[in-house]
């Protein structure tokens, strides 16, 4: 599929060099045939390091050293900490959240990861295959971790359109449901990690991160690519909102 060129040799029917900038090395064959897009997309996955590790380290996605990446500067997963991972599939966060958390070791940890696509298993962890917003969902997860969750976190995308405003849309619209989850199902302190567009939240959902956490932070982890408009909010410190009095009629 691939070839690796020998550096400083010409290599190619056009006689340029297939190094190109920052030291690439790899095209894929048959590029002509193809169109110049997936051309692209093959080019940048055969050089892209962090593709390379997620290979290595058998990780099963490269979204898992973004977590890691997000985890290392701000740590926030803990041995025997209970955690929902909404858009798990495949499974790279969960692997990543499942050695920080000593699941393998159980003492009280709980790993929760909910798809509307099937995620191979992971030892230890409860994988629920649907909806987030299905009305039982939540239930469900409060049996799974047996209470309230210490860290919840959404890596959730919805399949891209090429329309900016739309995936923009669509994706902040996911981070919303991702933040009316985690109020539903975080214990007090608890942390909400969720991917979001760049640009941030809307003003109106900003005033609720800050309401329900203590320190709301942006992040863009080196493994998010610089071209890419993805981020992620990091809210800390969950507070939960003493029952409004109309609720309690
Ligand atoms: C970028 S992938 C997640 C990758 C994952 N963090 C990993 O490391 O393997 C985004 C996932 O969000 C899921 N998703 C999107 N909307 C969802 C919803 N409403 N409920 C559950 N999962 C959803 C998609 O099916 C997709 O698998």
């Amino acid at each position: 599929m691939a070839r690796q060129a020998k550096p400083g040799k010409p290599k190619g029917s056009s006689g340029r060099s297939y190094r190109g900038h920052a030291g690439l090395t790899m095209r894929p064959r048959n590029m002509r045939s193809r169109k110049s897009s997936s051309n692209r997309w093959i080019e940048r996955q055969l050089n892209d390091p962090y593709v390379q590790e997620t290979h290595k380290r058998g990780l099963r996605s490269r979204a898992a050293i973004k977590l890691e990446q997000i985890e290392d500067k701000f740590p926030f997963l803990r041995p025997h900490m209970r955690v929902v991972d909404l858009g798990c599939a495949p499974g790279g966060w969960l692997q990543i959240a499942s050695q920080k958390i000593h699941l393998n070791k159980n003492k009280g940890a709980a790993l929760v990861g909910i798809d509307l696509l099937e995620t191979d298993p992971i030892g230890g962890a409860e994988i629920i295959v649907g909806d987030i917003t299905e009305p039982e969902m939540i239930e469900k997860v409060h049996h799974a971790i047996e209470g309230r969750a210490d860290v919840v976190m959404s890596d959730m995308a919805a399949a891209t359109t090429g329309h900016r405003a739309t995936d923009h849309l669509r994706t902040m619209g996911l981070l919303e449901l991702a933040l009316d989850f985690a109020i539903e199902v975080l214990s007090e302190d608890g942390t909400f990690l969720a991917k979001a567009f760049r640009g941030g939240a809307e003003k109106s959902l900003m005033d609720r991160l800050n309401l329900h956490f203590e320190k709301v932070r942006h992040i863009k982890p080196p493994a998010s690519r610089a071209e890419s408009v993805e981020t992620y909010i990091l809210a800390t410190g969950f507070k939960p909102l003493p029952p409004q009095e109309s609720d309690q009629e």
